[in-house]
C-alpha cells in the first residue's frame, strides 16, 4: 500500500520496483535476442527533440501533437519566459494559426526550433538520426531498433500512462519490397512467441498512398458517406469528418458501430499498385506462417503512415489493449529533410505487455535467493564471506548476513527471503570441514567439503533450468 508522503510520482508517472522489474529485463533481453536474430541494431536516442520534428512526422492536427505532446521552451530568455507560462502550447489550430493573442509570436518561435518536446514516439527521431548521419550511404535498408520511455499527456488509466515504454524497431532505406512488411511483423510475432504472450490478435490493413487516384479519392468519398450521416454521430467523430475522417473509423463509441459498417472501405478504393502490394503482403504472411485479421478500419492515429498498417491486442488489458502498431511511411525521411527512403517499423507498448504477461500468469518474476549462509562465529564469518564470493561468481545469489545471529532466527529469515538453501556455518562446520547445506522445501540436510558443495549446487542448477 503506497504511503502518502508530501512527495509523490506525479500522475501517470510510476515507479517500477523489484521483482516486477526482472520481468521488465526478461522482456527487454528477449527482444535484444530476438531482434538480433532478425539483423537489427540497437540504436539509442535522446529523450528531447526539437517540436518541429514531431509537429512535422506525426501531423498537427493528431491527437498526440495537438494534445498530449509536453513542450518546453529550452532556455528562453526572460522576456519570453514571462509569455511562454501563460500560454499553453494546445491553442494550434488546423491552418497553423494560434486562437489567442499575442500567440502568433509563440508559433514563430515554436517553427523557428527553440521548442523543444519530450519524445512522444522514436519513428521521428530515428529518421531524424537517418539524415543526420548519412545512413543511406550505409548498405540498405538499414534496421535499427529502440527501448526507452516516451511521454504523452493522456489521462491515465490502465494500461495508460503519461510516461510509459516502447519497444519499437525501423527499417529504413531499399526497396518497399513485401516481403519487408511481412518480416517485420513476423519478428513482432516471434518475439511475443518467445514471450509466451498467448492469446494475441495481429491485423492488418493497408490504408493505400497519396496520389489522387488513391487515398485521397477514398477520403473524398469517406467525407461525402459521412456528412449524409453526420447527425447520427457524435461531436468527436463530426470534427473529425473535417480534421481527418479516416480517424473516425476508429471510433469506440457503441452507438456509432452500426453506421460506420455502412461506410466505404478503402480495400476497394486503393489504387493498383496499393492493392498488389496489400496482396502480396498477406501472401509474405501466409508463407511465414503468421496469422493476421484484416481489418479495414485499423487506420493508426499518427499522420505519416502510407500502405500497411498493423496493431496487435492482447487480452486482460480492457479498452487499452493495442500492445503493439506500426506500419509503413515511405514518405517520412524525405518530409524531414532526407533523401527519398522507404521506411517500415511498430512500437510495442511495454507496459501492456508486461501486464498482459501478467494477467495470463506469464509474469512471475524469479524471486528470492539461491543461498541464505547462516554463519555464527569469528571463523565462520571468514568461510561466509569466501563462500558468499565464491558462489556468486559462479551465478548464484547469495544472501550473507552482516552480523551474526541464531541458526533459529537466521533460518527464518531464508524463510522469509524465499531462500532455496540455508547454508549453515558455525565454528564447529568450519573447523571439520564439513559444511552444513539445508533445503528449505523439505528441510533435509546433508553435508559437503567446501569444493563438494559449489559441485552439488552447480548440478542442481543445470537439473532446475
Ligand atoms: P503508437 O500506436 O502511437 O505508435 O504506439 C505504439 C504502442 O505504444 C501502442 O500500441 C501502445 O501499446 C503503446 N502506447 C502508446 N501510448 C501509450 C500510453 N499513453 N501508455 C502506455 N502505452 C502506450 C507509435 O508510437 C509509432 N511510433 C509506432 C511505429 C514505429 N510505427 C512505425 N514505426
Amino acid at each position: 500500500m503506497a504511503n502518502k508522503s508530501k512527495f509523490q510520482a506525479i500522475r501517470g508517472t510510476r515507479d517500477l520496483l523489484p521483482p516486477e522489474t526482472a520481468l521488465w529485463n526478461h522482456v527487454e533481453q528477449t527482444a535484444h535476442a530476438v531482434f538480433a536474430t532478425f539483423g537489427f541494431g540497437e540504436i539509442r536516442l535522446p529523450i528531447f527533440e526539437t517540436t518541429e520534428l514531431f509537429a512535422r512526422s506525426i501531423g498537427i492536427e493528431t491527437d498526440v501533437v495537438s494534445k498530449e505532446m509536453y513542450t518546453f521552451y529550452d532556455r528562453p530568455s526572460e522576456e519570453q519566459a514571462s509569455k511562454i507560462f501563460e500560454m499553453p502550447p494546445k491553442t494550434l489550430t488546423s491552418g497553423g494559426e494560434f486562437i489567442e493573442r499575442k500567440e502568433k509570436e509563440a508559433f514563430q518561435r515554436y517553427q523557428s526550433g527553440e521548442s523543444t518536446t519530450l519524445r512522444p514516439e522514436a519513428t521521428a527521431s530515428v529518421c531524424r538520426a537517418y539524415i543526420e548521419h548519412n545512413m543511406q550511404q550505409l548498405s540498405q535498408p538499414v534496421k535499427l531498433y529502440y527501448m526507452g520511455p516516451m511521454f504523452r499527456r493522456e489521462r491515465p488509466q490502465k494500461g495508460r500512462y503519461r510516461q510509459f515504454y516502447q519497444i519499437g524497431a525501423e527499417v529504413l532505406g531499399g526497396a518497399d519490397t513485401p516481403a519487408i512488411d511481412a518480416e517485420v511483423i513476423e519478428m513482432v510475432m516471434t518475439f511475443f512467441d518467445r514471450l509466451e504472450l498467448t492469446g494475441i490478435e495481429l491485423d492488418i490493413n493497408s490504408i493505400g498512398h497519396n496520389a489522387p487516384d488513391c487515398r485521397p479519392a477514398y477520403v473524398q468519398k469517406l467525407k461525402a458517406a459521412l456528412e449524409k450521416v453526420k447527425d447520427q454521430l457524435g461531436a468527436d467523430s463530426q470534427r473529425r469528418i473535417e480534421t481527418n475522417p479516416l480517424r473516425v473509423l476508429d471510433s469506440k463509441l457503441e452507438n456509432e458501430q452500426p453506421i460506420i459498417a455502412t461506410l466505404p472501405r478503402i480495400a476497394d478504393h486503393l489504387c493498383d499498385e496499393c492493392k498488389a502490394h496489400y496482396a502480396a503482403v498477406k501472401r509474405q504472411l501466409e508463407l511465414r506462417g503468421v496469422f493476421f485479421k484484416e481489418n479495414w478500419r485499423l487506420v493508426r492515429g499518427l499522420d505519416y503512415y502510407m500502405r500497411t498498417t498493423f496493431e496487435v491486442t492482447a487480452q486482460g488489458l480492457g479498452s487499452q489493449n493495442a500492445v503493439c502498431g506500426g506500419g509503413r511511411y515511405d514518405g517520412l525521411v524525405e518530409l524531414l529533410g532526407g533523401p527519398p527512403t522507404k521506411g517500415i517499423g511498430f512500437a510495442i507498448g511495454e507496459d501492456r505487455l508486461i501486464l498482459s504477461l501478467q494477467e495470463i500468469g506469464k509474469g512471475a518474476a524469479p524471486q528470492g535467493r539461491d543461498v541464505y549462509i547462516a554463519w555464527m562465529g569469528e571463523h565462520a564469518y571468514a568461510a561466509a564471506v569466501r563462500a558468499a564470493k565464491d558462489l556468486r561468481r559462479a551465478g548464484f545469489s547469495v544472501e550473507l548476513p552482516p552480523t551474526e545471529s541464531k541458526f533459529g532466527k537466521a533460518l527464518e529469515r531464508a524463510d522469509k527471503l524465499r531462500s532455496r538453501y540455508a547454508l549453515i556455518l558455525g565454528d564447529n562446520e568450519v573447523s571439520e570441514g564439513l559444511w552444513t547445506l539445508k533445503t528449505l522445501a523439505d528441510g533435509s540436510q546433508q553435508k559437503f567439503t567446501e569444493p563438494e558443495l559449489l559441485e552439488y549446487l552447480r548440478k542442481q542448477k543445470a537439473l532446475s533450468s
